[in-house]
């Protein structure tokens, strides 16, 4: 089965940037959220990114002119999907939620047609069992900002057969991305090694073991990271780092995972990272500008 058509569900962070590298590569895109303001909102992120792409001399001027005509956005859902031969499904981290656009999805979409979760750390086996098609559903876990980095791991479900694995792959590199299977565990590869990970500096700083910049400078400058484990905890949002960390320790058993006390008490505070001006660091509200902390240096 050949994919030409692809049905986004959520235009969010993830979702917009999904929609961005489907539609650049020449994909007829129908991109699905419950808003209009809310597709309007992703429409102007597109836009802004591929002017960027634009500026930087990574495509040309008609190619952000065809990959903007390739999207039609759409606020309900049967409209959107019902002639996608793959929909991928962006929506927020909730089992429910997914649980039930899986369920649907199944019932409106075409019978031979794929269906994807971009979840971080739900369990596609679990979203498969809501559909009747559990052979054809799949993870592509994209990374943020999806325009520009390169991995996608793909995630095999307990049914998902070889067939279906090696065709999201083939489609993954035609998107000029690299495919890396794994088995459908909690946290996959990429959440199960890189949060307990940030746990452990969390954990050190709640010790008083170091401050927030002496624990992302050794991690940065020793290790060679990016940035530091601290700082990338308040990128992926506080909130989102518990949630994970719990579906590691619930699956897995195992105490090792427990989000550290300090952790949840910032995510009880509302100290959520980037998104809410403060985690680790101070952030410019709204803004990735960083404004050192004062509480933990
Ligand atoms: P987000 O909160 O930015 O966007 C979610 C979007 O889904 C919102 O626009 C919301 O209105 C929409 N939505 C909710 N229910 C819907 C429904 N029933 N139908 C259609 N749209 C609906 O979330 P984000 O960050 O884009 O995350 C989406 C998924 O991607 C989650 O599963 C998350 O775990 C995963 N992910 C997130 C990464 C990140 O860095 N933000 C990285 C990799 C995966």
């Amino acid at each position: 089965m050949n994919i030409h058509k692809v049905a986004v569900i959520g235009a969010g962070t993830m979702g917009n940037g999904i929609c961005h590298v489907f539609a650049q590569y020449g994909f007829q895109v129908s991109l699905v959220d419950i808003s209009q303001n809310l597709l309007d909102k992703a429409i102007a992120t597109i836009e802004k990114n591929l002017d960027r792409q634009v500026s930087k001399g990574v495509i040309d001027q008609e190619t952000k002119s065809k990959a903007l005509g390739n999207i039609t956005c759409y606020i309900d859902i049967e409209a959107g999907v019902v002639q996608a031969d793959l929909v991928v499904e962006a929506v927020i981290e909730e089992l429910e939620v997914k649980r039930q656009i899986f369920y649907k999805l199944d019932q409106i979409c075409a019978t031979n047609a794929l269906l994807a979760s971009n979840t971080s750390s739900i369990s596609i086996t679990r979203l498969a069992a809501a559909t009747k098609r559990p052979d054809r559903v799949i993870g592509m876990h994209f990374m943020n900002p999806v325009p520009v980095m390169k991995l996608v791991e793909i995630i095999r479900g307990y049914a998902t057969t070889e067939i279906i694995t090696h065709q999201i792959s083939k489609l993954t590199e035609m998107l000029d991305k690299v495919p890396v299977v794994v088995n459908d565990y909690p946290g996959f590869i990429s959440n199960r090694i890189l949060m307990p990970m940030i746990n452990e500096a969390i954990t050190a700083l709640h010790e008083g073991v170091a401050g927030v910049r002496e624990i992302d400078t050794i991690m940065k400058l020793g290790m060679g990271h990016p940035m530091g484990p601290l700082q990338l905890a308040d990128f992926i949002g506080l909130d989102v780092c518990v949630s994970i960390l719990r579906v590691l320790y619930e699956g897995l058993g195992n105490p090792k995972y427990a989000p550290c006390p300090l952790l949840i008490n910032m995510v009880e505070a509302g100290h959520l990272g980037v998104k809410s001006g403060e985690g680790f660091y101070q952030w410019q509200q709204g803004t990735k500008e960083l404004v050192i902390s004062k509480r933990f240096n």
